[in-house]
């Protein structure tokens, strides 16, 4: 297990430049095994997450090939194997494997998934939509067999705009006989790439964005290249960060309208911003105004960005409140910030953070990914020494963290 040091109270000043998106590219990785060809990817962020799919690629006879952002993946000689329980717990993501095996070969054999705990995250509307598709599933503690004759084209309407829902079926869906529509589907950029994704292999997709997706059925799947998209998570905690502690931090390589719900309340704030075509100029305001979130399906405000404006809002004159809507275990990273000086009060989904109070570095417990981008914000903007443990969840979303924040400034380490 990593740790993360951090010295506080150093000014930020720079340009920091956004990776491709994880969420994107964890889901670009599975889908490129329906492929008949090979598959080049840019862009590719080297994280964690990547490794461990990289890993099952290479389990199931997959060949890869990849340097520095560039991958390759050539699925012609794949052997359709059980996807057992070290590989799959490894990460969320491993779950788009059902799609995707199940499109290629009707049969997927694998255990359940890991990923944060944030919340209970089940898998039911992946696997009704997979049943409605013409699909069995037989589970076995954690195990699932997923298998059909045939897949067939259906409606499917999901009773909660998932994403990951929204992914697996598209993939299932893809070399299905006739048209699937699904109804209610979420609308993430990461959606929309990886629609693109596939149908730059010559899949028929349309709708990747909106909250209705259309599959047309194809049989074969062509070579292609692909870009992943910045990752709106990463450039939005760097530009949050700019606005806690740097006189002028240019977040580079992003695409501004991703980030619009966040930006919105940065203003609201009081927080200076230049928004550019692909980049966010950001610093800190003399003062802070207090606002109160709500986190919502995309273009909603992402929860993913809640724990990490947390962090800001401890320096705001009076009280903000955040609204989780998503996910019901997303508030552990302020039992954290409270150790380090913030005033915090968790009602249900509803949090409180009070404010002005100056935080002062300790040591503290990454929960989950976002919740250790929220403690290096906040280890950041502290006064004196933090120390982050278990920052290997850290490491999973956010390519070379401890590199960029150096070289804007930061005085931080990974033990
Ligand atoms: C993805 C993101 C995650 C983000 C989340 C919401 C990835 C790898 N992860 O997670 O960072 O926080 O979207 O934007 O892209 N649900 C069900 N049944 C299901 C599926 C989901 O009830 O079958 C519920 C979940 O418990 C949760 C909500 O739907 O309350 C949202 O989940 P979902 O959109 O599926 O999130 P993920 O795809 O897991």
């Amino acid at each position: 297990m990593h740790t993360i040091n951090i010295e506080g109270g150093k000014t930020l000043r720079g340009e920091i430049v956004v990776s491709g998106a994880k969420n994107s590219v964890v889901g670009l990785i599975p889908a490129a095994v329906l492929c008949d060809e090979d598959v080049n990817i840019y862009n590719v962020p080297q994280l964690s997450d990547v490794d461990n799919l990289i890993e099952i690629l290479e389990y199931l006879n997959v060949q890869v090939e990849s340097k520095e952002d560039y991958i390759r993946i050539n699925p012609t000689s794949m052997t359709n194997k059980v996807i057992h329980n070290e590989l799959s717990k490894k990460l969320r993501a491993s779950y788009y494997f059902m799609g995707a095996l199940l499109g290629r070969y009707g049969h997927v054999e694998i255990s359940f998934p890991g990923g944060c705990v944030i919340g209970a995250r089940p898998i039911d509307l992946h696997l009704k939509g997979f049943k409605a598709l013409g699909a069995t599933v037989t589970e076995d503690g954690d195990n699932m067999i997923i298998e059909a004759e045939e897949l067939v084209g259906t409606n499917i309407y999901l009773d909660f705009a998932s994403v990951g829902a929204t992914i697996n079926l598209m993939l299932a869906a893809v070399k299905a006989k006739g048209k699937t529509i699904i109804e209610n589907a979420a609308k993430e950029p990461e959606i929309v790439n990886i629609a693109t994704f596939l149908n730059n292999m010559g899949a028929r997709i349309s709708g990747a964005g909106t909250n209705r997706i259309k599959i047309e059925g194809v049989d074969y799947l062509h070579s292609c290249f692909h870009e992943v998209i910045p990752d709106r998570i990463e450039a939005g905690t760097f530009v949050v960060l700019g606005a806690a502690v740097s006189d002028g931090l240019k977040v580079c390589n992003l695409i501004p309208e991703h980030i619009y719900s966040l930006t919105e309340k940065l203003r609201e704030m009081g927080v200076p911003m230049e928004i550019g075509p692909d980049y966010v100029f950001v610093k800190k305001p003399e003062k802070y105004n207090p606002v109160d979130v709500q986190t919502l399906i995309y273009p909603g405000f992402a929860t993913d960005l809640q724990q990490v404006l947390a962090s800001l809002m401890t320096k705001a004159n009076g009280t903000s409140t955040i609204d989780e809507t998503i996910w019901e275990n997303r508030f552990q990273n302020l039992y954290e910030l409270a150790k380090m000086g913030a005033r915090i009060k968790v009602e249900g989904e509803r949090a409180y953070i009070y404010g002005p109070t100056k935080l002062v570095g300790t040591t503290v417990m990454a929960t989950d990914l976002r919740a250790g981008a929220a403690l290096v914000v906040a280890g950041l903007m502290a006064e004196g020494k933090t120390e982050i443990q278990n920052a290997d969840y850290v490491l999973r979303g956010y390519e070379k963290i401890v590199e960029k924040l150096s070289n804007i400034g930061a005085s931080i380490e990974l033990i």
